[in-house]
């Protein structure tokens, strides 16, 4: 048998394999192994992206739904924050719309606006902005230092550009072949998402998976780890030290966190949603793919069981999203927390109310400092 794997923690391969300044840190320049997640439509803001990369992890502003004049405003806004280095995440899906069932479609989600009173939609077509060359084009004049993508890689000729302009890429994965493929695009480092994670699901293709792939991250990231030689970073569930820990230990070389920071005092969460994450637990998400056509972990609500009694397949993405926004703004506009999408990863109960990021991060490393101390000298 192989000694290593007989005997993982002989004082060497702990030197070696346990300690927090990876080379992702060297790679990024960042002082802690740590990425806030991007999390578009709300939760996550300037300030909030600002604040993490301040106390030395990798913020990341979440633009996937942002136009491009507003990602250029928000890039120079942070820079006015932090010195340090930062991320812009967007989705490289672009599918056009699929307007084939959307009159089906209406008609359920009419039952829902006439719960909250607002006004009826007919059978128009929806129609969803395609703003990805002008978001791309935006990172790469503002040189951002760090570029991340969800649901696929950048196209090539846009990597070329990229590391042209000496940015980093990084891409979120579900499966080892996605890991793969992400290492042949270019990308600087890979973060494995697993099926914990809050949000949308990263797989890149869902034509033959409509709930996405849903590996577990204990499961997926030592399977990545030994199929790519980029640094992977661990993402799902991980809320403080031990998951950073775990991750390290697991082969990873840092971790994304999300959840975690949704109820930051940074936070761009909607009061309401940061009562629901606080008072949820590990038993409260679903996959779903009804507010956007792509399956996301949420906490379940009204809209998500009323939708999953109607029978009707949700359009597909973007349409499904754009169709459904007028009830996710009235909703948040009311406060009402049943017809918002409330995505959260499994860690609910680790939450915490009322810290900074700084904070939270601060907090992270030292409980994972203190839990290598303890290895080290056991
Ligand atoms: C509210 C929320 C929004 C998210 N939005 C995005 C996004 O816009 N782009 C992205 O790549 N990942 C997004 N994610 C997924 C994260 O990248 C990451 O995989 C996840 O947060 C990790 O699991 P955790 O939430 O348990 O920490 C989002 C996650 C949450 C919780």
């Amino acid at each position: 048998m192989n000694s290593a794997i007989s005997d993982p923690l002989t004082s060497d391969r702990r030197q070696k394999i346990i300690h927090l300044n990876t080379a992702l840190c060297r790679i990024f320049d960042i002082r802690y192994p740590i990425f806030l997640a991007g999390m578009a439509g709300g939760p996550g803001t300037v300030s909030l992206t600002a604040a993490v990369s301040n106390a030395g992890g990798l913020g990341t502003l979440g633009a996937a739904y942002m136009e491009p004049k507003a990602i250029r405003t928000a890039i120079r806004d942070i820079r006015k924050l932090t010195n340090a280095p930062f991320g812009v995440n967007v989705f490289v899906a672009r599918t056009p719309d699929d307007n084939s069932r959307t009159p089906e479609v209406q008609q359920e989600l009419n039952a829902m606006r006439a719960k909250l009173g607002i006004p009826q939609v007919v059978a128009e077509d929806v129609k969803t902005p395609d703003h990805f060359e002008q978001q791309i084009a935006v990172l790469l004049e503002e040189k951002v230092p760090v570029i991340s993508t969800a649901f696929g890689v950048l196209p090539p000729h846009m990597t070329e550009q990229a590391k042209a302009a000496g940015i980093r890429i990084v891409t979120m994965v579900t499966t080892v072949d996605e890991a793969i493929l992400a290492e042949q695009a270019g990308c600087d480092a890979i973060v494995a998402q697993g099926s914990e994670a809050g949000g949308h699901r990263g797989t890149f293709d869902i034509t033959h998976r409509p709930m996405g792939s849903n590996i577990g991250t204990m499961a997926l990231v030592p399977q990545i780890v030994a199929h790519v030689q980029v640094p992977v970073i661990a993402a799902g569930g991980i809320m403080d030290g031990r998951g950073l820990v775990a991750a390290l230990v697991l082969g990873a070389q840092g971790v994304q966190m999300g959840t975690r920071f949704l109820t930051s005092i940074e936070s761009g969460a909607h009061i309401a949603y940061q009562h629901k994450l606080l008072a949820s637990t590990e038993e409260s998400t679903v996959i779903t793919n009804v507010f956007s056509g792509r399956p996301a972990r949420g906490i379940s609500n009204e809209f998500i069981t009323m939708w999953d009694q109607n029978g009707v397949e949700p359009l597909p993405f973007p349409t499904q999203n754009t169709a459904t926004r007028d009830i996710r703004n009235a909703a948040a506009k009311e406060h009402n927390s049943d017809y918002m999408s409330l995505w959260a990863g499994q860690g609910l109960r680790l939450l915490t109310a009322g810290q900074s990021a700084g904070h939270i991060i601060q907090e992270t490393i030292d409980q994972a400092q203190t839990i290598l101390t303890q290895i080290k000298s056991s």
